[in-house]
């Protein structure tokens, strides 16, 4: 098949290269020339595990190009992808102008019988808007207009975009959804179950399920908050909770809390959506307290464990919202190293690939390329992202590099009993402390 995708994001660049993996014609457009540029030459805009080797054997095979003209996305495409960002609020009328931009786009190239499939996560009933703007551009035009949400981390992109635990297509008419079964058939074949609905059902599917895993993580901070206070540790309790197959052990990691383009704003994209038609989802509001909260919770544990922060130099392990990502997009840890920076500590920070970007957000940002240089005379080591990287350090050596051996764990990576064969006074979240 002929495949339009318009907006070279996280979702929409996997989405075009995998599509492409699979046989079909992709053109992926971008309004950024420079993005373009990079993507041509096999080298994509952000770091995502195997994509520039899946990218540059999609170009060799002529399978996938690139363009800043979204209509060359369109022009001849039988399905085309919307997959352009939302803004800060992500549900206000304002917020989908891009969306609504893209939508005349469409119209103004689209062939007959093509299939408009929203990848973005959109409000519910953002397909009637964007249905209607269509045949008010293009009255003659026969399309469809489907809900196909992704649900693919960062970091497991591809994965999750050819393999993923389910494929869901939302459509309103008969043509869409055997398009889309069409296209997603050797998915399906490949053993992921296929769910098919209405369009409105599929983009409010799509945000509560994020929304859902936000809460999750918040439940696990506020138990966490409760264990400290009740001598328990979390992660055992979340261990025992989680072997219930009704509940998973996924998503209750106590911690510095989400971060990330996704959850943060579809909790908040949820919550003014149900808003605006007269229910107030009073847990959404509490799921991004706790998170808030989360991160004044470490700060507070840096600032016990220093007894004050001014003048201390307090090194940081990880800027990425989580790991296998330099994406810092709503990062805790940047959050983290704000407010220790706004109490006069002195912050230096290494992560192995956030670091250029976290920077791009905090310039005044020192960082190092090493993990023990970020602890070199450090008074205090706080670990913000779960990098694997961080649980192999030698915990010997980062107690000799350090000025006093006072860890603070943000996500609870390491065992509290080698920090205390390391002599290591060791503080997590959840949990309870160890002092050398
Ligand atoms: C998320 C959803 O998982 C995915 O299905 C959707 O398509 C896009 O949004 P992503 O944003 O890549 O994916 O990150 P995710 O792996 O969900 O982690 C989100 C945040 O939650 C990270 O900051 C992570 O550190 C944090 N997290 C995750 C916890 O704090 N505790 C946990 O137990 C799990």
């Amino acid at each position: 098949m002929r495949i339009g995708v318009i907006g070279a994001g996280h979702v929409g660049l996997v989405t075009g290269v995998a599509m492409a993996s699979l046989g079909h014609e992709v053109v992926v457009s971008d309004a950024d020339e420079t993005k373009v540029e990079s993507m041509r030459t096999g080298t994509p805009p952000f770091f995502e595990a195997g994509l520039s080797a899946l990218m540059r054997t999609q170009i060799e095979q002529r399978r996938v190009s690139f363009s800043v003209s979204s209509r060359e996305s369109v022009a001849g495409a039988a399905i085309v992808f919307i997959c352009v960002g939302r803004p800060s609020d992500g549900i206000s009328d304002t917020s989908l102008s891009a969306v609504e931009e893209v939508a005349r786009e469409v119209a103004s190239e689209a062939s007959d019988g093509v299939v408009v499939a929203e990848k973005s996560t959109v409000p519910p009933g953002t397909a009637d808007r964007l249905r209607t703007t269509i045949e008010r551009e293009r009255p003659e035009l026969r399309f469809s207009v489907v809900s196909n949400p992704e649900f693919l981390r960062e970091g497991h992109a591809i994965d999750d975009t050819l393999r993923p635990t389910r494929v869901v297509i939302g459509a309103d008419d008969e043509h869409g959804r055997e398009i889309m079964e069409e296209l997603y058939a050797p998915i399906v074949q490949g053993g992921s179950p296929i769910i098919v609905t209405d369009v409105r059902s599929a983009e409010l599917a799509k945000l509560a399920s994020n929304a859902f895993l936000a809460t999750k993580i918040s439940f696990a901070n506020a138990l966490a908050r409760v264990a400290e206070l009740s001598g328990a540790d979390v992660e055992h309790v979340a261990d025992v909770m989680g072997s219930d197959p009704r509940i998973g052990r996924a998503f209750l990691g106590a911690g510095l809390g989400y971060g990330g383009y996704c959850l943060p704003k579809d909790v908040v994209s949820l919550e003014r959506f149900s808003e605006r038609h007269g229910y107030t989802f009073s847990i959404l509001e509490v799921t991004s307290r706790v998170n808030e909260e989360a991160v004044a919770h470490v700060t507070d544990k840096v600032r016990e464990a220093m007894w004050n922060l001014e003048g201390k130099r307090i090194g940081l392990l990880g800027l990425a919202f989580k790991s296998e990502t330099d994406d810092v997009r709503a990062s805790p840890a940047l959050e983290l190293a704000r407010r220790l920076i706004a109490e006069k500590a002195s912050v230096v920070a290494h992560d192995p690939m956030a670091s250029d970007r976290a920077r791009a957000e905090m310039p005044d940002l020192e960082t190092v390329d090493d993990p023990y240089a970020a602890a070199s005379g450090a008074n205090c080591v706080v670990i913000c992202t779960d990098w694997d990287e961080y649980r192999g350090l030698d915990l010997n050596r980062l107690r000799v590099e350090m000025a006093y051996p006072i860890v603070v764990d943000g996500r609870n990576v390491f065992d509290p009993d080698e920090m205390r064969t390391a002599g290591i006074s060791y503080f997590s979240i959840g949990r309870p402390s160890i002092e050398t």
